[in-house]
């Protein structure tokens, strides 16, 4: 793609995006950020060599895509009085920001797509979901998924509320994952290991079981059948979880975390 893009917001999220489209190939001059904090767009300017606009009227006068970056709160104010030419492909990857929101401050003339990336896309491991409505045509889709394509996977959800249910799961994922590690080491302290060597043994372990599944074709349950053996170390620890209910929890815990989202979007649509 060798469209202009423009960043509404040059913060954590979206340096991740601009490095991650310049490194895949995407012309830096080709790309525009406005902040209200000049010294982080200076700092993005210089380290990508990409342009630094004094406001976002500026930032999107030649562009043709433009990604919503700032906080979710800030959204509405930041684009206020912004006039996008009719076709404009918008990116929204503001958490809870609803389509029918986006269109009333935007206008119907805009293309839009929802994004919601997650943490690890700070190293370009990431997993976005994305939504558009019927009407988002085919351009603005590719458009979305080549920036998002930029700092890792990808998947489309066929409904704006499947939005929630991917936070749940990827937004928030990562979070129970670390806390899947915190608790591994605290058990192997609790067994005696020095505290150093527990975080260590944990954090390799999580890292290189990532590994495996990122890397192999076998999905989660086969992997852990495959190191379950009948009767082994590995069948006592994960019989005693199964009796300690821990998949009700993970329902019960993702089921709250898709709750919130959809409360947290409501809101955001009545404030
Ligand atoms: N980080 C994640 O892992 C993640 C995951 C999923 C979704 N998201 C979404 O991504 C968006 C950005 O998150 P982030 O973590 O990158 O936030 P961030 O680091 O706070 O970046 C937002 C930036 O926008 C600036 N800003 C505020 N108002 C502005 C305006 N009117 N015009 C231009 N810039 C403005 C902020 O400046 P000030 O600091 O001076 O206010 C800040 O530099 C959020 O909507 C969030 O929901 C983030």
């Amino acid at each position: 793609m060798t469209e202009t893009i423009a960043f509404i917001g040059g913060g954590n999220m979206a340096a991740s995006l601009i490095g991650g489209l310049v490194a895949s190939g995407h012309k830096p001059g080709a790309i525009a950020v406005v902040d209200t904090d000049r010294a982080k767009a200076e700092a993005l300017r210089r380290q990508y060599g990409i342009s630094n606009a004094n406001s976002a009227t500026e930032a999107v006068r030649d562009a043709q895509v433009v990604v919503l970056a700032v906080k979710p709160q800030v959204l509405q104010a930041a684009v206020h009085g912004l006039s996008l030419p009719s076709g404009s492909a918008v990116i929204s990857i503001a958490a809870g920001i609803r389509i029918d929101s986006l269109r009333r401050w935007l206008g119907p003339q805009v293309q839009i797509v929802r994004s919601m990336p997650n943490t690890p896309a700070l190293y370009r491991a990431g997993m976005s979901g994305l939504y558009a409505p019927p009407e988002t045509q085919a351009g603005a889709r590719e458009a979305a998924q080549y920036v998002l394509g930029a700092v890792g996977e990808t998947c489309w959800v066929e409904t704006e509320p499947m939005l929630d249910a991917l936070t749940a799961v990827s937004g928030s994922g990562p979070a129970y994952v670390f806390q899947l590690c915190e608790m591994m080491c605290n058990a192997g302290i609790a067994l005696g290991l020095p505290a150093d060597t527990a975080r260590q043994l944990a954090t390799h372990t999580v890292a290189g079981a990532a590994r495996m599944l990122s890397d192999s074709d076998e999905d989660a349950a086969a992997l852990r059948l495959q190191v379950t053996s009948k009767g082994g170390t590995t069948a006592a620890a994960i019989e005693s979880l199964e009796n300690g209910g821990v998949r009700k929890l993970y329902n019960a815990a993702l089921e709250c975390a898709a709750r919130r989202a959809a409360e947290l979007g409501d809101e955001l649509d009545r404030s």
